[in-house]
């Protein structure tokens, strides 16, 4: 089956695109641009979107299960990104829970669900992806943690695999959930058996990452006990 994908060489925000044009789209078709004038990171962040130099992407997705079922599909296109991007590029790609790819211990993309509706059960949502290729001097105000880049790959290949292999994936966890992905996780999960801190609002919360359960929440070890966390942002920590 095809895949859609629109070509834009300026747009405030792929996501924001796909989201302004939601009724005349069908699950699986997507959008990438040269260029965001207004792209945004979770958080109600700001995401560096420099010219022709990294890839942004965005595809819509009909989510039968509903909202519910959306943290679990932002950490499959997480899988399937590493895997899409190590098979391009060779490199060892991480995930980090719960939405990002990392590289040497450095961000390398970025990944925002974001919700355009629901009717009845079901839920339309916008996935997001945003990855440094060939960034130069980032926006320090923007950009304040340790990034990387991939490097230069044939992006148009890439947008095609990547196009591909989010509608397969995406269609694997509609029909069997999260719980065939849990390997792969595991396999790629940048923190897994390192001393992590969480931070929840104010709190920090010291553990070892132990993965994800099928929920897709967090798995954090503190005194031989393993708990479940389903929000936060997790940074290693040497204390
Ligand atoms: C994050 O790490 O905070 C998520 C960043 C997501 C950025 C991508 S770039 C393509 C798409 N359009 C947007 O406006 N944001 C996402």
């Amino acid at each position: 089956e095809d895949s859609h994908v629109e070509v834009l060489p300026i747009i405030d925000s792929t996501n924001q695109y796909l989201l302004n044009n939601i009724e005349k789209l069908q699950t699986g078709d997507s959008c990438v641009a040269e260029f965001q004038s207004k792209a945004r990171g979770r958080r109600g962040r700001q995401w560096f979107a420099p010219f022709g130099s990294n890839l942004y992407f965005s595809m819509y997705w009909r989510l039968d299960q509903g909202i519910a079922a959306a943290m679990g599909l932002s950490l499959v296109v997480g899988i399937v990104m590493a895997d899409t991007l190590r098979e391009i590029s060779g490199q060892d790609i991480k995930v980090k829970w719960p939405n990002d790819l990392y590289l040497d211990d450095q961000k390398l993309a970025g990944i925002l669900v974001e919700l355009a509706g629901k009717t009845g059960d079901c839920a339309h949502v916008v996935i997001g992806v945003g990855v440094n290729l060939m960034m130069t001097n980032p926006d320090p105000n923007i950009v304040n943690q340790k990034w990387a880049n991939l490097g230069k790959v044939d992006r148009n290949l890439l947008v095609a695999k990547v196009a591909k292999n989010l509608k397969t994936k995406l269609r694997d966890f509609e029909q069997h959930g999260l719980t065939p992905f849990l390997n792969d996780w595991q396999r790629l999960d940048n923190f897994v058996n390192r001393p992590v801190k969480l931070l929840i609002g104010d709190n920090v919360i010291r553990g070892v990452a132990k993965g994800i359960n099928e929920q897709g929440a967090l798995l954090l070890e503190q005194n031989g006990e393993t708990k479940a966390f389903i929000g936060g942002e997790i940074s290693l920590r040497s204390d």
